[in-house]
């Protein structure tokens, strides 16, 4: 049992557990995407430990960058608007595997794939350490998934409780003794 901030969290999935389906997600991901040299974009803060440990298992060429999403309230009834910070890669023509941390109601996925797609890549997958599936809201299907979790708040593994756990090196659930 951790204690981040006001609340209390249990182990949900052990670091061994989560080392053997990355390194998994890794080998599919080099398999499918041999010769392609594919570009993956890592989402911050909460992608960047997933990212690393994806990409250290790749053995075939790759490429990775990192970006932010900035959510603000847009004037149109479509609600926030996501902007990219950060990508500095010319992304036209390549193979891009965009790198999440999880999959939630799929709102921030949903808004931004369509900026990635205007700009023309070759192709456009997504990899996400976690999805909560009951959760969705907006028709986002990742590629890979490390794991589908029910809709419980986590942290650890680069997931925060208002900016801490990140370092936690299983992944945590919040706890039902609090
Ligand atoms: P949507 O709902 O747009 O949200 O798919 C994805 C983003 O919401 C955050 N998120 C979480 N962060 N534990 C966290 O630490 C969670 O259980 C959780 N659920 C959603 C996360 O930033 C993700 O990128
Ligand atoms: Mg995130």
């Amino acid at each position: 049992m951790v204690q981040l901030h006001d609340k209390r969290f249990e182990v949900f999935i052990e670091k061994a557990a989560i080392d053997e389906r990355v390194q998994a997600l890794a080998a599919q991901i080099q398999a499918d995407y041999r010769g392609m040299n594919p570009l993956l974009l890592g989402i911050l803060n909460g992608s960047f430990i997933f990212a690393a440990d994806l990409f250290r298992h790749l053995s075939t060429p790759a490429e990775i960058s990192f970006i932010k999403l900035a959510s603000y309230k847009g004037t149109t009834s479509t609600g926030n608007i996501i902007t990219a910070i950060g990508l500095e890669e010319n992304i036209a023509d390549r193979h891009i595997l965009i790198v999440e941390d999880i999959i939630d109601t799929g709102r921030t996925l949903h808004s931004f794939l369509p900026q990635v797609l205007q700009q023309q890549p070759a192709s456009v997958k997504i990899a996400c350490f976690l999805s909560k599936p009951d959760a969705r809201v907006c028709d986002v299907q990742p590629d890979y998934t490390g794991f589908d979790i029910p809709d419980v708040f986590v942290v650890g593994y680069g997931l925060d409780y208002d900016g801490q756990g990140r370092n936690l090196q299983h992944l945590y659930r919040l706890s039902d003794n609090q």
